[in-house]
């Protein structure tokens, strides 16, 4: 596996819709390993979500990571790769919490995301997948999909007077 580079905020691969996958695509040793690739630098980078056009490759394919539920004795975190992601939100209201991205290092932002949302997916087989997720994960997913259509975060912001320096974040933002 390979450590990708990370496409930042003014490469114009981040503002490209990118190109629907097919499932024998998918399922090509290439493809495989552009998703290993992709875990593998989430993880370096200490992500929760990456998508492909971040590491230069404008096409439909997002990996979220998911915390395992309380209750469950290995609370590790599920890495789920979505190809093609169609959400649909499960409810009308909006929530504002805090995002940042690999590709706009070091600064936060609140941006309104549905709470709750139905995605549908195919998994890394090309298999129909279909997930409902709220919260943290949800907006991840959101944040992730959003990419895919040249959206960063910032563009979701209802304004920008939260738009915060990770040290400012840490000293004026994290109520503990
Ligand atoms: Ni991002």
């Amino acid at each position: 596996m390979s450590i990708l580079k990370v496409a930042r905020m003014g490469n114009p691969v981040l503002r490209e819709k990118a190109r629907l996958l097919d499932p024998t695509e998918v399922r090509r040793p290439e493809f495989q390993k552009l998703i290993d690739d992709m875990i593998e630098t989430m993880n370096e980078y200490r992500g929760i979500g990456l998508a492909a056009p971040q590491v230069h490759e404008s096409v439909r394919l997002v990996i979220i990571g998911i915390q395992g539920d309380d209750e469950d004795d290995d609370p590790a975190l599920k890495i789920i790769p979505l190809i093609n992601p169609e959400i649909a939100p499960l409810t009308d209201e909006l929530v504002e919490g805090w995002e940042g991205c690999l590709s706009i290092p070091e600064v936060r932002g609140q941006v309104p995301r549905a709470p709750r949302i139905r995605v549908q997916a195919l998994d890394r087989r090309g298999k129909r997948l279909t997930l409902d997720i709220e919260g943290f994960p949800a907006r991840v997913a959101q944040h992730e999909t959003d990419h895919l259509d040249g959206v960063l975060f910032i563009d979701r912001m209802r304004s920008l007077s939260t738009l915060t320096y990770m040290d400012e974040y840490a000293r004026f933002w994290v109520k503990d």
